[in-house]
């Protein structure tokens, strides 16, 4: 086997990772810039959720956002137990589609990728359950029920948080709440990273924004970066996320970004890999319908503040994925920006 097969060779199903190659062929190489040991990394600090209730007397310790432990370790659990299935079983899901509810696949862009990722992952549709669940894997046994309780948890905590949101920007804290409640997009990204022989020259996934609204994460071992933009004077920083038992991590996405006519940004994320441990992420996208369009609310324009962004739907977002290419740095909400 030579060191510098060129992708095709790595087609999901057949990938360096799937396979457990000893080590990194040269079309999962990043370029230096994106190389993960960055010297100048930090950590992360960790935000209480449930002090988002804790605003006034009427809403102090009347919801608890706390998601039982159980349930983050079973899903963790069934996720890691799905990856490990046969290939034939898993095959079974393969596609590139990015429309379809349920595919497992490769990499970002499998086939098209000029880079490849050391990723392996599984994503479906989560919301409304009932629509969705019985498209799922149905092995391991208990992936659907277990999965789905998570999926049902996090989305509790989705509309919350988003609440808070909304309410921060002066909006109130329903304003989105009956779009992301009755007909919101869930989508569940089920990603496994396995073992990598050269953790310093491949990533698991490059730097990238999720076109969702919020994302909620949960991972068992630590590898997710996120970028501070503001550090050092503006040139900015990699920063590390912790792996804390029970803690999960929430995401500004683009759609957020826009909902805010940029208050918020988007948070510029990143995955390395470690040579040891198969690390496993559920990463849940909350978003509105397919075909419901976030635009900049009207409250928040004023003669100091045009509308900065165009609206935009998931499905926009799709169409975008389509046609460009997030590993070399194409991001949707730039396609969205309004020039002043
Ligand atoms: C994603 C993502 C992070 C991770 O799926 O969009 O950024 O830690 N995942 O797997
Ligand atoms: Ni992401």
């Amino acid at each position: 086997m030579e060191k510098g097969e060129d992708s095709s060779t790595f087609k999901m199903g057949n990938s360096a990772q799937e396979r457990g190659l000893p080590y990194v062929p040269d079309c999962y190489v990043v370029p230096p810039s994106w190389q993960p040991c960055d010297s100048n990394s930090e950590i992360v600090p960790t935000i209480d959720v449930s002090r988002l209730n804790g605003g006034d007397d009427e809403r102090r310790g009347i919801v608890n956002h706390g998601i039982n432990q159980n349930i983050l370790d079973d899903a963790l659990e069934v996720a890691k137990g799905f990856f490990e299935l046969p290939a034939k079983e898993k095959k079974k899901f393969m596609s590139n589609d990015v429309y379809a509810p349920v595919r497992y696949s490769t990499s970002l862009k499998d086939g098209l990728d000029k880079i490849q990722f050391w990723r392996i992952f599984l994503k479906h549709y989560a919301h409304p359950l009932h629509r969705w669940i019985h498209l799922w894997p149905e092995n391991p046994p208990g992936y659907r029920e277990k999965m789905g309780k998570f999926c049902e948890e996090v989305r509790k905590l989705s509309i919350e948080i988003m609440g808070a949101i909304t309410e921060s920007l002066g909006l109130g804290r329903d304003y989105l709440s009956s779009r992301m409640d009755e007909n919101g997009m869930q989508v569940m990204a089920v990603n496994c990273y396995p073992p990598c022989p050269g953790p310093d020259a491949a990533l698991g996934l490059p730097p990238h924004s999720d076109y969702s609204c919020i994302t909620i994460l949960l991972q068992n071992l630590a590898g997710l970066k996120i970028f501070d933009p503001m550090a050092h004077g503006g040139s900015g920083r990699w920063v590390v996320v912790p792996q804390v038992t029970g803690v999960l991590k929430v995401h500004i996405g683009d759609h957020v970004e826009v909902l805010s006519n940029g208050l918020y940004k988007s948070v510029v994320h990143k995955v390395t890999l470690n040579e040891e441990n198969t690390r496993i992420s559920l990463a849940s996208l909350h978003s509105l319908d397919m075909n419901d369009k976030m635009s900049v609310p009207c409250e928040l324009v004023n003669d100091e503040n045009p509308v900065r962004y165009k609206e935009s739907s998931f499905n926009d977002f799709l169409d975008f994925l389509v046609k460009n290419d997030i590993s070399q740095g194409d991001r949707f909400i730039d396609t969205l920006r309004i020039k002043d």
